[in-house]
């Protein structure tokens, strides 16, 4: 089972669509096992998307990221990074397939409504940034059993 780090971004929020991009990931058979709503520091927007430091649309992904609240998530599941990559769909909206939540519910480039983590090492990263490991929650579920690797 692997975990990752979801953000529903602020244009998520205000356009009042936080239930329906958690309903994708949940659809799929991922486990939410951490959840907050939470406002982004410039200080914490630096750090995770430190990668793009220096990058021209840097500034104007930190204005936005901390522009308004966020829902931050850990979810859990079978290959959850990449499957999460597949349902979030490509960067864009204006490019990102029909059937994906960027592709489905906007058409802006960079408002792009979710990020997903995009490697092992970025989710562990990434998920020590937003939540404490006592806010992270091993449980069961109903319905592990068909959602489990075999
Ligand atoms: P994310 O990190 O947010 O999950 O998105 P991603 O992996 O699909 O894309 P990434 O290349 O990591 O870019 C991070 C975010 O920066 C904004 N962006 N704007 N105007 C541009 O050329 C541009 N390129 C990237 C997007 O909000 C993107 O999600
Ligand atoms: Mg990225």
């Amino acid at each position: 089972m692997e975990r990752t780090l979801i953000l529903l971004k602020p244009d998520a929020v205000q356009r009042r669509l936080i239930g329906r991009v958690i309903g994708r990931f949940e659809c799929k058979g991922l486990k939410v096992i951490g959840m907050r709503l939470m406002q982004i520091s410039d200080e914490l927007a630096a750090t995770h998307y430190e990668a793009h430091q220096g990058k021209p649309f840097y500034a104007g992904l930190v204005q936005f990221m901390t522009s308004g609240p966020v829902v931050a998530m850990a979810l859990e599941g079978n290959k959850a990074i990449n499957v999460c990559r597949k349902l979030m769909g490509a960067t864009f909206g204006s490019d990102a397939d029909a059937g994906t939540i960027r592709g489905d519910f906007g058409i802006s480039d960079g408002f792009n409504l979710v990020h997903g983590s995009d490697s092992p090492e970025a989710a562990q990263r990434e998920l020590e940034l937003f939540f404490d490991a006592s806010d992270l929650h091993s449980y069961d579920l109903i319905d592990d059993k068909w959602n489990a690797t075999e």
